[in-house]
């Protein structure tokens, strides 16, 4: 199982980041976590951040074949990019959504994701532990 995690915008900043949000954790100490987890499933991964789009549709275009999940915490651009979507929608790698904070607690800007009917599902508001679902989820496998 070789899965693909993405982080967007800003998440290079976590750890200092409006911590009351996003928490004290570092996305280094996130990417950690899921790798001492996936070494339990014997789970692959390939851990990127970028704080450019056209960075994030690269990357999701070159998964296919390469990888069998995305984990793709989109950041601000789950809220704005068609691309980012089309992009998911194009390589059919079975995405993941997820989110540190629970985005529909808070402003409605962020309660549309431009990504979500491309993806999966959609894992939000666990903190650290969304990274770490997600892995969970996968390793499960699609139910249907
Ligand atoms: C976020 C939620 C987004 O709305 C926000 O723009 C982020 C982080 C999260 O992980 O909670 O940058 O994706």
């Amino acid at each position: 199982m070789r899965l693909l995690y993405l982080n967007g915008p800003n998440l290079n900043l976590l750890g200092t980041r409006e911590p009351e949000k996003y928490g004290r954790t570092t996305l280094a100490e996130v990417e950690s976590l899921v790798r001492v987890r996936a070494a339990t499933h014997q789970a692959t991964i390939e851990f990127r951040q970028s704080n450019l789009e056209g960075d994030l549709v690269n990357w999701i275009q070159e998964a296919k074949g390469q990888f069998d999940w995305i984990i793709l915490n989109a950041a601000a651009y789950t809220h704005t990019s068609i691309a980012l979507r089309d992009a998911i929608a194009a390589v059919q790698v079975p995405t993941i959504e997820i989110h540190l904070s629970n985005v529909h607690a808070r402003e409605e800007f962020r309660h549309k994701s431009l990504i979500a009917p491309v993806c999966q599902g959609q894992i939000t508001g666990f903190g650290a532990n969304s990274y770490v679902l997600a892995l969970e989820a996968a390793v499960i496998g699609n139910p249907h």
